[in-house]
């Protein structure tokens, strides 16, 4: 018989199996947890009364009049979700090439915004400080003759607009159209106008990615946009260090939190923001990652509360301190049962 190679009496000093064995002891040792805390849950707002609309690439989430919109928010602060971020879709009617109605005081992000803060002054309410639902041609800023996205201009009203949204009572502004310098001239905007206390969320490392497609039907700038694309200002995914130099250049513009965005496919970027930089980091679990597990689901091919929690679970070990998600009202249910 051929000698066994392992003596008889060997053991492996470490057992990583030991710990596993049962629940308590995984319990103890669980590096990162999830909680309601860590979600932030993005609504579409429409015009009207009593209005949901369901959104196709999107099963499961609507666009909501401001009064079902205000129910909603009502739930998730129940559920103990600390915040909400507010995505207005307007009428083809209110889209233009120099997207006016970004700014309007009386729009439908301000006016969902004072509803909002007046209504439950204790939930967090982040605006989305861009341009793609105003424009005629759903690009983030406003075009020259040759349908460039010109950078100086565009933040000039990115400023208008982000101002009206602190007037209106905005807790957390969120710049996520990517040109330029804008964070900087958001800051002395809000500074220069007696509203120093409102946060900035920067979309630092937003991609230039597939991931948006649900998203860009959801608030109707898909059809407009056509084949037209936002390789000129938003990130090139096969990019890192860019990632990093963009977010060094937003917090010493003056960003309170920076966004990693899509964020499945990017959690390398948020591992990387996080030992780099140290500071509030928070990701977009976009439309086009709620679309695949949502469609995963609905085909029984995978388990949505595992999965979705998991999935959630995996940005906090990448380094996430919150994450914007459609599964955010979900997640807070399946995490208090
Ligand atoms: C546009 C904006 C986009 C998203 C948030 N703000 C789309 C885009 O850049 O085209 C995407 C969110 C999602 O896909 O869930 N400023």
């Amino acid at each position: 018989m051929e000698k066994m190679s392992r003596p008889k009496d060997f053991f492996p000093a470490t057992r990583m199996r030991r710990m596993r064995y049962q629940a308590f002891s995984r319990r103890l040792m669980r590096e990162n947890r999830l909680s309601a805390d860590d979600l932030i849950c993005p609504l579409f707002v429409i015009e009207g009364q009593n209005r949901q609309e369901s959104v196709a690439s999107m099963p499961g989430v609507s666009r909501l009049s401001l009064d079902l919109l205000l129910k909603e928010a009502e739930s998730l602060l129940a559920l103990g979700i600390p915040a909400i971020a507010l995505f207005p879709v307007v009428d083809a009617a209110q889209k233009s090439l120099d997207a006016d109605e970004a700014f309007n005081p009386e729009g439908l992000a301000q006016r969902s915004v004072r509803a909002l803060k007046a209504a439950f002054p204790e939930l967090g309410v982040i605006t989305d400080v861009a341009l793609d639902p105003f424009t005629s041609h759903g690009q983030d800023g406003l075009i020259d003759a040759r349908g460039y996205v010109v950078n100086d201009e565009t933040v000039a009203v990115l400023c208008k607009q982000a101002l009206s949204h602190a007037e209106a009572g905005a807790d957390i502004v969120a710049p996520s159209d990517m040109m330029d310098g804008r964070i900087g001239a958001i800051r002395q905007t809000l500074e220069a106008n007696g509203h120093g206390n409102t946060r900035i969320l920067a979309y630092s490392a937003k991609y230039a990615s597939s991931f948006y497609g649900p998203f860009r039907d959801a608030v109707g700038s898909a059809g407009n946009l056509g084949s037209g694309n936002k390789y000129s200002y938003q990130m090139d995914p096969a990019n890192s260090d860019e990632a990093m130099r963009e977010i060094a250049l937003d917090l010493q513009e003056g960003a309170d939190m920076i966004m990693v965005k899509p964020g499945m496919p990017y959690l390398d970027i948020i591992r990387r923001a996080k030992t780099e930089f140290g500071v509030p980091t928070f990701a977009y679990q976009v439309s086009g990652e709620y679309a695949m597990l949502k469609a995963a689901a609905q085909n029984g091919w995978l388990d949505e509360r595992q999965v979705v929690l998991e999935s959630l679970l995996a940005f906090k070990r990448a380094g996430c301190d919150a994450i914007l998600t459609y599964y955010a009202k979900n997640a807070a249910r399946w995490l208090s049962s």
